[in-house]
């Protein structure tokens, strides 16, 4: 235990300590909203959840939360040109969406050119909005026809997907770079064939596991035949998947490791091994073991979409027929699903994900909150760690908030609110969540350069005021008709510390009589630190204190590092930008400054 306790440690970190406000996403990072056909459109009244809203179970109960039916949904079927408008008023330049494969191919081998030309009318808006297509082939839902032979119990029934597959590709492909196959096999199973809860509501492990395969299979298969149709070349093709951790609720007990370890297993590891290896076991002991082995899986995507939650928290216990359940801990801030905040799993399952080697699009992640009680929360600290995950290295590519507006939530019916915006389900009318604003104002904020940097050549620099190592007080704009080199600098830094005697020697002793202004600015240490720095350099150009990274962080992503120069013209405009300390690039600084003078 004491093994599994060190090695598997419960990340936790303390949000007091943490500024979560002051992160910046790359300019080229994609943000968008995420929707599934079913869940909004309205009106799918051929396809497996339209029957299983519309019967009763063992007991006479509804199968959904309070009998609700998904019926017109938030009818965005019709409402589509006012949902992009809502998308253009969050900033956002992607949209995920699901295509309704039972209005496509309402019968076997027949498909309906207006549902397909529906689609590609939303794509041409959604473009003519600068926003771009992203669509999810299969989100939960299929035909009638197609669950009524089996759906994907049976391995035959693959050649059915990918037909329509190739049908939805051929149709749109010119409009939509960015394909998702199916989204959260193990969702999709584990509601539907192990807890019973989604259609077809079936309880058996050893079919779970087929399904489980055969919908693995089914991404592959898809992915090599769409890359290998005219234009499969010119798009981006991935599977979406769902990361929920289990973790021990005792971290002292055997048996909650154990459950544990075999759920994430069941849940993640063995599709991710099934792509990364070609190979892997699916096993739930005393119930189903599955060697699972496809060697045309492995590299089988163009990117990864990763979905995440949350976790769960397992008990085991000394009981066959229920040998373990979920439990929740009391100091967790609870969501209105079955599960608590935990954006330290977002972090860790963003790191689990990134095992496959390839790009990465969180193409869902948000929070229901009835009662707006903790979205700004959610929003703040989940964002954060994607943020802490794309400073790591990770190749993270872009965010898709779950949900645009509230929504048919499945099993849940209309009482879980996703959305950034509110829906009036009588109505139709759409309010945008007073929470939201935290998601629109890091969506609308100034992404970085590749070099961390938030501004820009040609902007006019930031004002602002410090105070050098003699005590005296400066305000950047009192500088102005003079050349300003400000070099973001720290004693700790070995790179500040090659840069600043050549600085010293081409820029301050070479121009200060004639109108440049070099500045040090010290990141974020203590007077006497920044005293003692400067005598040991030897550099005589005056060096200015930064508490907090305040003033650096005007310039580039506090995260960032040092060293880094900014020229500012006589006019107060960004001239040049340099970061660590490279020759060409440290002599054409040279030469700007000359050439200002
Ligand atoms: C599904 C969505 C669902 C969301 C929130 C995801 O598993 O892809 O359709 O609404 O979770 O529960």
């Amino acid at each position: 235990m004491f093994y599994f306790h060190f090695s598997h440690p419960e990340t936790n970190w303390d949000w007091d300590e943490i500024d979560t406000q002051n992160i910046h996403f790359p300019n080229s990072f994609a943000w968008g909203t995420a929707t599934a056909a079913h869940q909004v459109e309205g009106n799918n009244t051929n396809n497996n959840w339209y029957d299983w809203e519309h019967q009763l179970d063992r007991d006479n109960q509804p199968r959904i939360h309070n009998g609700d039916k998904s019926s017109i949904a938030a009818d965005h079927w019709n409402r589509y040109p006012e949902d992009i408008g809502l998308m253009n008023k969050l900033g956002v330049d992607h949209y995920r969406f699901s295509i309704e494969w039972s209005k496509i191919e309402p019968e076997n081998g027949i498909f309906d050119i207006e549902a397909i030309q529906h689609y590609r009318d939303l794509c041409d808006s959604l473009l003519k909005n600068d926003i771009t297509p992203v669509v999810t082939l299969h989100h939960f839902t299929h035909p009638i026809w197609f669950e009524n032979i089996g759906a994907f119990e049976k391995r035959k029934n693959i050649d059915h997907f990918i037909k329509y597959s190739e049908y939805a590709f051929n149709n749109l492909k010119d409009l939509v770079p960015i394909w998702c196959t199916i989204n959260e096999p193990s969702v999709f199973v584990s509601q539907g064939y192990f807890n019973g809860i989604f259609p077809p509501g079936k309880k058996d492990p050893v079919l779970a596991a087929t399904v489980l395969e055969n919908l693995l299979y089914a991404h592959t298969k898809t992915y090599k035949h769409l890359k290998s149709l005219d234009g499969g070349d010119q798009v981006q093709i991935g599977l979406v998947k769902n990361i929920f951790q289990f973790d021990p609720l005792r971290r002292w007990h055997i048996l909650d490791w154990v459950f544990s370890k075999v759920l994430n297993n069941v849940f993640t590891q063995s599709s991710l091994d099934y792509f990364i290896k070609g190979k892997s076991t699916f096993s739930l002991p005393g119930m189903v073991r599955k060697e699972m082995e496809n060697n045309d899986a492995i590299d089988a995507m163009d990117f990864i979409g990763l979905n995440y939650y949350s976790r769960m928290h397992v008990k085991g216990q000394a009981n066959l027929a229920e040998p373990f359940i979920f439990a929740k801990r009391a100091q967790d801030i609870q969501t209105d699903m079955d599960y608590a905040l935990y954006p330290e799993g977002f972090y860790k399952a963003l790191h689990t994900i990134s095992t496959l080697k390839k790009p990465i699009y969180v193409t869902e992640n948000g929070v229901a909150d009835r009662g707006n009680n903790i979205r700004e929360i959610f929003i703040k600290r989940y964002l954060y760690a994607l943020n802490k995950a794309i400073l790591d290295g990770l190749d993270i590519r872009g965010y898709f908030y779950w949900t645009l507006m509230d929504n048919f939530e499945w099993a849940e019916g209309y009482k879980m609110k996703f959305g950034l915006y509110e829906v009036d389900f009588k109505t139709q009318e759409r309010t945008l969540r007073e929470s939201s604003n935290l998601f629109v104002n890091m969506v609308q904020k100034p992404g970085t350069d590749s070099r961390g940097y938030i501004v820009n050549i040609g902007d006019i620099a930031p004002n602002f005021t410090m105070e050098y190592t003699t005590g005296e007080r400066v305000t950047l704009s009192q500088l102005k008709g003079q050349v300003v080199v400000l070099q973001f600098t720290a004693s700790w830094c070995s790179v500040c510390r090659k840069e600043m005697p050549h600085l010293e020697k081409d820029v301050w002793q070479a121009f200060k009589d004639k109108g440049v202004k070099l500045i040090g600015i010290d990141r974020d240490e203590p007077l006497e630190t920044v005293i003692k720095f400067q005598k040991d350099m030897g550099t005589t150009y005056p060096l200015a204190l930064d508490p907090g990274a305040n003033i650096f962080g005007l310039f580039a992503d506090k995260n960032s590092g040092v060293t880094r120069n900014i020229v500012i013209d006589q006019q107060g405009k960004i001239v040049f930008l340099t970061r660590l300390f490279e020759e060409n690039e440290y002599l054409q600084m040279i030469e700007i400054i000359k050439s200002l003078l």
